[in-house]
This record gives structure tokens, sequence and C-alpha cells, in this order.
């Protein structure tokens, strides 16, 4: 028979956010039975990023399984078990998927057709794949055509690619996950050749002389990219699994296993004509409070004030996922005593690392650029950076190869954003004009 459930908080989406805000609740004071978290997935909240690294590795590598994962070690934090969750009387309802949402009546709907009623409604249900069936690719659907965002995704893709050893791999898309998954199948010492419609690799990023030393770095290692345009069909062969990709330009590439990574869509069509929307995701205030009372958003699915920039904005990375569960949890509890706490201040920063890189990127990627360091691919343990100049500041800093320190610093030029006198002089100083600030 369906079950009705009644919290007074309710976490929608066990994925990052999730864990942060069930550790932030813990913090703050929970009593048993108050807090559950509603996941389709079948495990307790994980750090999602290492599904597309550590988690690919062959094991002589050093393979990244659970329990070794679970929010919030990401941070440097506590590993949140799923005992851990029992203890504090937190219900992780897991491998439980809603399909329904009525905000006026605050119930969700599983698609057991149990309900769960509540009193805060945390919305953290993340992205979703854009898939090539959803353009109408044709032959999209055959077997061993992966996509990457759930750990049963990296779950089949683990199992490929030790079914086609030193097999040939196809990576569609020149973005986060086609560049990690290369390297990651690269790694398994499969055969890799990563296709991409742009002039170069993670264009709403990097520039043309950042990605140059990637696309560089990711030749020497052996993975092939052939840009400028993209897989229009696929064939398969008589058990129904991929056997090669037709691209646009007349090019067919033979393939065991394709990987796509042609973006993300958040996850609000539950919430569709019932809260406010923006720029594609759940309209919020400073807060992560939406347009309807006692529900609130974070992590992939929320559009909020990006104070620094005087704009509104969506993030789809793991540190503002983790940072906009804790400041919704802190304003939840501190509305509850009648306090009030201090605006979200994101300053935004994204990561990502593959075979021995590891690059780090603070700020807004607007204005004119200024290269510094070594970018030569061949040059052992290169490092380089590049800063983004606005009306006379830097507004944004990268760099691949920092140390923990040098990190910090470029992340304080993207915070303060000092003056920039002389462009000339900043080229010669590079990361050292970051380390004075
Ligand atoms: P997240 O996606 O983590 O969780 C959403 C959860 O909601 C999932 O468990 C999902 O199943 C569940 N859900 C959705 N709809 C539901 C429904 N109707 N019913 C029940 N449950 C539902 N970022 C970064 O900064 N550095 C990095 O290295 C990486 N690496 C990376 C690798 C891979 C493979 C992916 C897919 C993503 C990254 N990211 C990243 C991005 C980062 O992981 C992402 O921004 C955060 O996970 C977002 O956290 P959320 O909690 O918003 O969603
Ligand atoms: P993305 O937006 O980073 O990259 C998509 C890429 O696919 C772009 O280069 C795009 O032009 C290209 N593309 C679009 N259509 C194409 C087509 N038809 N054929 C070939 N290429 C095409 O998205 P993603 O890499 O798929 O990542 C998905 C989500 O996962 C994002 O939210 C991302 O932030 C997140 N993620 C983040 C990290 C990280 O931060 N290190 C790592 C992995 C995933």
């Amino acid at each position: 028979m369906a079950a009705e459930n009644i919290f007074k908080y309710l976490i929608l989406g066990g994925g990052v956010s999730a864990g942060y805000a069930a550790r932030e609740f813990s913090k703050q004071g929970l009593k048993p039975g108050q807090l559950a978290i509603i996941s389709k997935e079948a495990v307790a909240p994980y750090e999602r990023p290492a599904l597309s690294k550590a988690y690919l590795f062959p094991e002589a590598v050093g393979t990244a399984r659970l329990p070794g994962f679970h929010t919030c070690v990401g941070s440097g934090g506590e590993r949140l078990l799923p005992e851990w969750y029992k203890e504090k009387g937190i219900e992780l309802i897991l491998s439980t998927e809603v399909v329904k949402a009525d905000l006026a009546s605050k119930t969700l709907v599983s698609a057991a057709g149990d309900t769960f009623k509540y009193g805060n409604l945390i919305i953290a249900t993340g992205s979703t794949v854009i898939r090539l069936t959803d353009f109408n690719v044709q032959g999209a659907d055959a077997k061993n055509i992966f996509y990457l965002r759930e750990i049963d995704d990296a779950d089949s893709l683990v199992a490929a690619i030790k079914a086609h050893p030193k097999g040939k791999a196809v990576v569609v898309g020149g973005g986060y996950i086609g560049l990690e998954l290369s390297a990651a199948l690269r790694i398994n010492e499969l055969d890799v050749t990563m296709v991409y419609p742009e002039p170069w690799c993670m264009p709403r990023l990097f520039t043309a002389e950042i990605a140059a030393f990637y696309e560089g770095y990711y030749a020497n290692k052996g993975v092939k990219i052939i840009k400028g345009t993209v897989a229009v069909g696929f064939d398969s062969d008589g058990s129904g699994a991929v056997k090669n990709v037709k691209l646009k330009d007349g090019r067919v590439l033979d393939a065991d296993i394709v990987v796509v990574g042609v973006g993300g869509r958040p996850l609000t069509t539950l919430f569709k004509g019932q809260v406010e929307e923006e720029k594609g995701g759940i309209k919020t205030d400073a807060f992560f409070k939406t347009s309807v009372p006692e529900v609130y958003a974070v992590g992939d699915v929320s559009t909020f004030p990006m104070k620094i920039y005087n704009d509104v904005r969506r993030v789809e990375h793991v540190d503002h996922a983790r940072k906009s569960a804790e400041h919704a949890v802190k304003a939840i509890k501190a509305s509850e005593e009648g306090n009030t706490i201090e605006e979200y201040d994101y300053l935004p920063y994204f990561y990502s690392r593959s075979f021995d890189l590891s690059w780090q990127f603070y700020g807004d990627n607007v204005g004119d650029t200024v290269l510094f360091g070594d970018n030569n691919p061949s040059t052992p343990k290169a490092k380089f950076g590049t800063y983004w100049i606005k009306e006379g500041k830097i507004v944004g800093a990268f760099l691949e190869s920092g140390t923990p320190e040098e990190n910090k610093a470029i992340a304080k030029v993207a915070r303060v954003q000092p003056p920039v006198e002389n462009v000339e002089q900043l080229k010669v100083e590079g990361l050292s004009f970051a380390s004075k600030i």
C-alpha cells in the first residue's frame, strides 16, 4: 500500500548538495525524524566529480569506489556513511524517483505512489545529460553509447571498458566530460578519438592559448582530436552494439565504445509553472529561497544573485553545490529563530584534473586575456596561467599545476580585482603578481 510520510525538512535529490545540506542541518541541531533525503540513486550522497576521474581508472592505477567518496570528503570534511544518517535520525529514501510535485499542498509523489509532505523543501535535483537521441541523431540509441551523470552510468561504462581491452573509443564533446573521459579511457589503454564542433576544446572557459596546451598534451598522450565537426549518425553490428561513428565532414570512425558529453540540463521539470524560473534554473534570492514560501533550490538547479558581478547566474559545479546547500540550511535555521544571515557572496570556482594535469579557475572569464608562464605541452611539468582583465581590473584567473598557495593567490586576485596599470608587466610578472596581492 502507498505510504504517506511527513518531514519538517525534505531534500529532493541525493547528490552533492544533499550531503552537504544534511551535514549542515546536523551541525545546526536536528532532531531524529525531522529530515529526509529522497534520491533516485541507490546510494547515499557522494562526491560526483569522482565518477569521471578515479572511478574509471584501472585497478593498477588506483580506483575510487564507494564508500570511499561519500560526501563530504571532497572538501576535506567528514565522510558521511549510510550509518551516519541512521545515527542522526536522517531518513535516506533511496532508489525512489519523485514523479510529481505539488508545491501548493507541499506534497511530492514517488513513482511507486508514496507521498511525502514537508514543512521546508530543498530542491537539489541537479542536472541530467543532453542526449544525442534528443536531436534524433541516427542510430544514437545503439548499445555501448554512454553518458555519465550517476554512479549506475559509471558502472556501465567500467564494464564496457573491461569488455574492450585496447578497443577503440570515440568521445563526442570537447567540454568537461569530453576532456576528463578521454584521459580516463586513454589511461585504460583504449585508442581514443575526441570529436567536437568548436575550433578548440572547452570553449566556454578556455582561450585558444589555454586550449592549445591541453590539445597538445592530449595528443602527446596518444589521444586523437577531430575538431570542427559533429557526429551525425552511428552504425551498429548484428547485436545492436555501436560499430562506427559517422561525422558530418564525411569521415567514419570505428568504435567499440562511444562516450557522449554534449552538456547538461538542470532538472526543473517537476516544478514547471509552480515556481519562478530564470536562465534555465529555479530563481532564488541570496538565501536560495524560491518564489514559493518554504521552498529552496540549491546546486545546479538554482539561478541565484551573483553578488560580486551584480548579476544572476546558474553554476553547474561542485563548489557551488556544496556552498549553496550549506547557505540554504543556515538561512532556514536562522529564519526559524527570527535571525538573518549574510547574503550568499559567491566567487566562481571551477577545476578539473586529467592525466597528471590539474587546473583551477576563479572569477569571471570576460574581457581581455593575458597568458603567463610556459604553455608548451611538451615541457615537463609546464606551469602557466591566464588573467582576464575587464575595465582595467583583473576579474578572472586560471592556473595549471598550481601549488595550494598559488591557487589561493589566484583566488584572491579574482576576489580583490586589483587594477592593472601595465599589461606587458603583468605578463612578465605572471603568477608573482597574484602572490603579492
Ligand atoms: P547532483 O547531480 O549531485 O545530485 C542530484 C541528485 O538528485 C541525484 O542523486 C539524482 O538522482 C537526484 N534526483 C534528480 N531528480 C530526482 C527525482 N525526480 N527524484 C529523486 N531523485 C532525483 N564539478 C566540479 O566543480 N568539478 C568536477 O571535477 C566535477 N566533475 C563532475 C563529474 C561528473 C561525471 C559530473 C556528472 C559532474 C561533475 N561536476 C564537477 C559537476 C558537479 O558534480 C555538479 O555541479 C554537482 O554534483 C551538483 O550538485 P547537485 O546536488 O545540484 O546535483
Ligand atoms: P560541457 O558544456 O562542458 O561541454 C559540452 C561540449 O559538447 C561542448 O564543447 C559543446 O560544444 C560540445 N557539443 C555540443 N554539441 C555537440 C555535438 N552534437 N557533437 C559534439 N560535441 C558537441 O558539458 P559536459 O562536458 O557534457 O558536462 C556536463 C555537466 O557535467 C556540466 O554541468 C559540467 O559542469 C559537469 N562536469 C563538470 C566537471 C568539472 O567541473 N570538472 C567535470 C565533468 C562534468
